[in-house]
């Protein structure tokens, strides 16, 4: 295998506290010949201070020295993509010190943040964004998507319990008998189907809702209750198993038929998503009005834009007695674990994106086609180059929009 020199800068964006390689993988790394340099207290955060890399066998330098590297490693690709972008985050200094033949792996987000990509294009390193990795078997060890929305599932459904006023589990005491809570999950992908987990070991009775056919099977094998709402789902299903998005005739709709379920309630966990668009709003003021004093909604999808038209990013507000909490980084709440997880998920990437004989970028490989942003001084995908209507006929082309591929189980 061609031995690389890879950098792991700190993450600087705001409240984010996960590192992208643990020492554990940089281990692994430098015993199969790379040289690895990490940033001064990129791991404090979670858990992991600098003398814990220097004994995995890596270098511990400045900024400058992590990213001027072959390979650079990260959780927010170079910043981009991030809320914080435009305001904290000084994009250019990194940029800098970037050498122009680098290759940047991370999360980039980049179907809701186009931009930053062309001015990465513009720098001429090669960038992959793991949040366009394909949801095929042979990616599963490298998928950052699953790995961080299970935890973010599961943080949800902890934080509403800590939150509400009820207890989760049914009771049986000297003084009587209490119900156990009752708990709504909208949207039933990864982070959903852990939350609807959490939640049920946590005791409570809980109610599911998601607009593919296919999660009612895995809503009940986690032990949820499938909601049957009366709406035409036919064209809910997309490429890649990701929900397509609908009309605003449909979502108007759905929060109708949704309202008493909302209502009913005592916890709220709405994940709902729609790759490269804003959330959809499934629930409104007057939804949230009609719900009971005392009860709590944690927005998982406010990263997004939110499920909640209420919802304000990264605050706990109160409305009616109502609390809404709208989480913009639910991993990095549990940063050791979400740590140890991504930074699997990306050695594992570095790995398949080397092979035997250093970068390869063959776009005949799903894994690599989807995720190629940037290379040559050019977006590559196919998808961004639609968003940001760049017209360049003789670029290699790269990934569609979501994935479609034969090899999706
Ligand atoms: P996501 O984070 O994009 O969306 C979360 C959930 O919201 C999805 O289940 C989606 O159907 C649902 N949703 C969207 N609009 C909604 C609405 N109006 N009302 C209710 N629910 C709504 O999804 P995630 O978690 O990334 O999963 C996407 C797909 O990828 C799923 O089909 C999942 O099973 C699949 N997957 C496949 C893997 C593999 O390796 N084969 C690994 C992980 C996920």
């Amino acid at each position: 295998m061609t031995q690389m020199h890879i950098g792991v800068p700190r993450e600087v964006v705001p409240g984010e506290t996960r590192v992208a390689l643990t020492p554990n993988e940089v281990r692994s790394l430098t015993a199969e010949g790379h040289q690895i340099v990490v940033e001064h207290g990129a791991g404090d955060r979670a858990g992991h201070p600098d003398n814990e890399y220097l004994d995995a066998g890596a270098l511990s330098g400045d900024r400058a020295n992590a990213f001027n590297a072959d390979i650079v490693l990260q959780v927010h690709l170079a910043g981009a993509g991030n809320r914080a972008f435009d305001s904290d985050f000084d994009f250019d200094q990194d940029l800098k010190r970037t050498r122009r033949s680098a290759v940047l792996v991370g999360l980039a987000n980049p179907l809701s943040h186009p931009e930053p990509v062309r001015r990465l294009a513009e720098h001429g390193v090669t960038t992959f964004s793991l949040d366009l990795l394909p949801r095929i078997t042979r990616a599963q060890a490298m998928d950052v998507l699953s790995s961080q929305s299970s935890i973010a599932g599961y943080r949800a459904a902890l934080i509403a319990a800590e939150r509400v006023d009820k207890l989760l589990p049914m009771m049986t005491t000297a003084a009587g008998s209490i119900a156990p809570a009752r708990v709504l999950v909208l949207g039933a992908g990864v982070a959903g189907l852990q939350s609807i987990a959490t939640a049920r070991r946590l005791g409570a009775v809980v109610h599911a809702y998601d607009i593919r056919a296919a999660a009612r099977e895995q809503v009940e094998s986690v032990g949820g209750i499938f909601v049957d709402l009366p709406l035409d789902t036919s064209t809910a299903e997309g490429s890649g198993g990701y929900a397509q998005a609908q009309q605003e005739e449909f979502y108007a709709r759905q929060r109708e038929v949704l309202g008493n379920e909302v209502a009913a309630a005592d916890v709220v966990i709405a994940t709902a998503q729609v790759p490269g668009r804003p959330a959809p709003v499934l629930i409104t003021e007057d939804m949230v009005r009609a719900m009971r004093p005392g009860s709590v909604l944690v927005d998982a999808a406010a990263a997004q834009g939110g499920n909640c038209a209420l919802s304000v990013a990264d605050e706990t507000i109160e409305r009616f007695g109502v609390s809404i909490i709208a989480p913009t980084n639910l991993p990095a709440g549990a940063a050791a674990h979400a740590s140890r997880l991504y930074a699997r998920n990306i050695a594992n990437f570095t790995r398949h994106l080397l092979g035997d004989d250093g970068p390869r970028l063959t776009v005949d490989d799903p894994i690599i086609r989807d995720t190629l942003l940037t290379r040559d001084g050019q977006v590559v995908h196919a998808g961004l180059r639609t968003l940001l209507g760049v017209d360049v006929p003789d670029a290699p082309a790269t990934g569609a929009l979501h994935t479609v591929t034969a090899e999706r189980n």
